[in-house]
């Protein structure tokens, strides 16, 4: 199982769901009474159901570091477990969701079985299309940087971060039913004046730290040399963006679509 730190996870969410909730009208949220988030991690969706729902919110994740920070951060139930093996017996909420945990699951048809399992009425999965991700940044070789490694990540990676279309299939195949699909596209621009987040990433960019941490996935399809010579130029490129930050004139807009399935449980 990949590990997530809990920076990692508020650096990525930030500003998710604040500008709009219209790809979250299926999911009902205004009539729910009991809701499951499975791979909660630290809870940032966790706390936009609970804002969005009368219902009570259960936070489930693998992982109880990301969960202790969950409920500190939440104030919601916290329960450890296993997204294929959901510790509550059959329909015990009316709503079980995911967000980004598919993509991270070698057998995600058997987590969608599973939720369809412990609910009694609708299961959702946000998911990233992770190669429909767009990236333009004042530092042109950001850009063709940013393409390049995460061509090579997904081709390196041992799940499928970019499910798109099968996860409607992955529902069907669950028996559920009715099955919709709705587009979110999480924005983040990066432009003065830069927050701490901004500036501890172009720090892990000049540093090669945030692209050694997909070390693994990349040397499964580049060779030592290629790597090397991608974390050089890594480096640079990150250098550069700590240059154009210090002179205040760096503007980086990135754009994330998520797609939101949610289909019915049928008797
Ligand atoms: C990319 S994070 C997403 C976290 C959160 N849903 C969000 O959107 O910020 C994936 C989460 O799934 C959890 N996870 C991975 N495999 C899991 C499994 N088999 N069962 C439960 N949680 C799992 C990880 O610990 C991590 O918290």
């Amino acid at each position: 199982m990949r590990k997530f730190s809990p920076e990692y996870l508020r650096r990525t969410r930030e500003g998710m769901w604040d500008d709009s909730r219209e790809a979250l009208q299926d999911l009902s949220l205004s009539d729910r009474s009991r809701v499951l988030d499975v791979g909660c991690g630290t809870g940032e969706l966790s706390a936009v159901l609970d804002a969005e729902s009368p219902g009570e919110v259960v936070c489930l994740d693998a992982d109880p570091e990301l969960l202790r920070v969950a409920r500190e951060a939440t104030g919601l139930p916290v329960v450890a477990g296993d997204a294929t093996r959901l510790p509550f017996p059959d329909d015990a909420f009316d709503l079980v969701v995911c967000q980004a945990l598919l993509v991270n699951l070698p057998d995600p048809a058997a987590a969608v079985e599973s939720f369809a399992r412990v609910s009694d009425d609708l299961v959702a999965a946000v998911e990233p299309d992770n190669a429909a991700v767009g990236v333009d940044s004042t530092v042109s070789a950001e850009v063709a940087l940013e393409r390049s490694v995460r061509e090579s990540y997904m081709a390196g990676v041992r799940t499928d971060v970019a499910l798109g279309d099968r996860l409607p299939d992955i529902f069907e195949a669950a028996g559920l039913r009715d099955v919709r699909t709705r587009r979110y596209f999480h924005r983040k621009v990066t432009e003065p004046p830069y927050d701490e987040l901004e500036l501890e990433d172009a720090a892990r960019k000049a540093s090669g730290a945030g692209l050694a941490s997909h070390e693994t996935e990349l040397r499964r399809t580049l060779s030592d040399d290629e790597y090397d010579a991608l974390y050089r130029d890594w480096r640079e490129m990150g250098r550069s963006v700590v240059e154009q930050m210090q002179e205040r004139r760096y503007r980086r807009a990135e754009v994330v679509p998520f797609d939101v399935v949610v289909g019915r449980v049928t008797d």
